[in-house]
């Protein structure tokens, strides 16, 4: 059995990184995954970069270059006539991204000397050197032995009862990123992040697209006034179309079609698609990993549990990313990576939760950090409230995308900032100003007498900040 200082379960941001940096630190590190592709090779980066982050952004991306050709170079003077996709060149570029970063992990695992193990990890107990880990590999097996180890096996797709993922019909993500052919009618079951970014994939490509959203409105986490920003682009000028409070009754497929009833209210309805799409959330990877055995706790949801440093019940074990509390982003799960290699080298390590930004790649995109609105007027924290419009701002002008604005909450005592807003374009680049800010601890007279360069979208953060005390200068 081989002996290692630390073993990681999971290859996935959280995995990997852990990996890296403890390597980094000198630590002898094997990580152990047992994600498969397609064409059912072991591949690094779990669902981040195979079938989540990576090739979504790559879709949105040929999607979003689809629907300008055909509706916004005319603006420029640009005329192209019948413009035509081929999706399975899009799918082709989509896998050459998602293999080139897959195989960069495989790269990073080799240069830092992290050993690589494919395989379903299972504990199955402790002795005087540490923790004992099975890696079953297609009817192989083998034993490895941590002195530490970190669990990092990610998230999968829930599914609705009784309504089995096949990926022909029924689609999770892995299915929703690899259709070979626009559906003509696209179903969708839930308006969370998955739900809006993958139906305005195949919106813009062609399908009709119905959202079935259990909520009575959109992004319930989301400042209202985004939410609300949102909604009104999403309806008008993408053209999905919401069903809010919708109640899910009998789903069924007959000759490829798939009849889905529904209620709002006392009103039954029902719809029929070609594909559907369930994204109504996901579920934390503990599968057959016998936690038990070395006394790791689950909790009532299904997660690892863990304290604010992600230290499990058992002291030589340690649980970050999608398997445990938080929210599931890729991000948070590299600093939690970062964070936990670090303490269990003798740093000081923490993750500040309250500066995780949010993104959703939707266009116009949306982006977020720090408290809501909502959020405040329910915690009685008095504020005050900057708006300014990329309508109003040069650069956004130029680029054809004036729809949006960013929002500043700053405390009314203090002036320091408790959130930035953001709908409009690059908002996901945007907002790490917003976070630095706030990472500061920044007040927005700060933000409003830092230079921000022009003519550039960043200007909209400096009129916000500005308008927070009534004085933004180009409205
Ligand atoms: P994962 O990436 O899920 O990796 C876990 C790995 O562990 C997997 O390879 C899995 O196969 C392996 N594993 C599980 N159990 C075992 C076992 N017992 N033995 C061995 N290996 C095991 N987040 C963002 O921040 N930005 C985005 O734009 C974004 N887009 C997304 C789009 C989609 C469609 C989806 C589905 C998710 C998206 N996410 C995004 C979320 C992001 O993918 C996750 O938050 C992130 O991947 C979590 O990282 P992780 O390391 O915890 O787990
Ligand atoms: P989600 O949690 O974002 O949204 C799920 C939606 O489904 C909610 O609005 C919920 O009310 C609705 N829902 C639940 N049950 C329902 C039912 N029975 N009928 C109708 N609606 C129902 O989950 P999603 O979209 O599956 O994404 C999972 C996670 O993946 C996200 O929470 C996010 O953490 C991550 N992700 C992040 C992305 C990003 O950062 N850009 C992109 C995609 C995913």
């Amino acid at each position: 059995m081989k002996n290692f200082d630390l073993v990681i379960i999971g290859a996935g941001p959280g995995g990997y990184i852990a990996a890296v940096r403890a390597a980094q630190l000198g630590m002898n590190v094997a990580c152990i995954d047992k994600f498969v592709n397609q064409e059912s090779k072991p591949s690094l980066g779990g669902t981040c970069l195979n079938v989540g982050c990576i090739p979504s952004k790559a879709l949105l991306e040929s999607s979003e270059l689809f629907a300008k050709v055909g509706h916004d170079f005319i603006d420029h003077g640009i005329s192209v006539s019948n413009p035509n996709i081929d999706i399975s060149k899009m799918q082709s570029r989509k896998q050459k991204i998602v293999n080139e970063l897959t195989g960069g992990v495989a790269y990073l695992f080799k240069k830092n000397k992290v050993t690589s193990i494919h395989g379903h990890a299972s504990f199955v107990g402790e002795n005087e050197s540490g923790v004992i880990i099975k890696v079953d590999n297609n009817g192989n097996s083998e034993e490895v032995c941590g002195e530490k180890v970190i669990i990092a096996t990610g998230s999968k797709p829930r599914s609705l009862p009784n309504l089995p993922f096949d990926n022909k019909s029924i689609l999770d993500n892995e299915g929703a990123l690899s259709l070979s052919s626009v559906p003509q009618r696209l179903g969708v079951i839930g308006s969370g992040v998955i739900g809006l970014e993958m139906g305005s994939v195949w919106k813009r490509l062609g399908s009709q697209v119905t959202i079935l959203e259990a909520q009575d409105s959109l992004l319930a986490t989301a400042d209202k006034d985004i939410a609300t920003e949102a909604l009104k682009i999403f309806t008008k000028d993408l053209g999905l179309n919401f069903e809010f409070s919708a109640k899910l009754g009998d789903i069924s497929i007959k000759n490829k079609e798939i009849t889905i009833s529904y209620q709002i209210g006392d009103i039954p309805k029902k719809i029929v698609v070609d594909k559907l799409i369930v994204s109504i959330g996901r579920i934390p990877n503990t599968d057959n990993l016998h936690c038990d055995k070395v006394g790791v706790a689950i909790d009532e949801r299904g997660f690892v549990k863990v304290d604010d440093n992600c230290q499990t019940d058992n002291p030589k074990i340690w649980a970050i990313g999608d398997v445990v509390r938080g929210p599931m982003l890729a991000h948070k799960a590299e600093e939690e990576a970062v964070a936990v290699a670090e303490s269990i080298n003798g740093q000081f390590a923490h993750v500040n939760f309250n500066t995780i930004p949010w993104v959703i790649y939707t266009s116009p995109e949306i982006a977020w950090v720090g408290k809501t609105e909502q959020s405040l007027k329910s915690d009685n924290i008095p504020y005050r409230v900057g708006k300014f419009p990329f309508a109003a701002n040069g650069r956004a002008k130029g680029l054809n995308e004036t729809r949006g604005f960013v929002k500043i909450i700053a405390h009314q005592a203090t002036d320091e900032i408790l959130g930035i807003h953001i709908i409009g374009p690059f908002a996901s680049e945007l907002i790490t100003e917003a976070v630095v800010a706030m990472e500061f601890k920044a007040s927005s007279e700060d933000l409003a007498r830092i230079v921000h360069a022009h003519p550039s979208l960043s200007e909209v953060i400096h009129e916000a900040a500005l308008a927070v005390d009534g004085r933004a200068l180009n409205m």
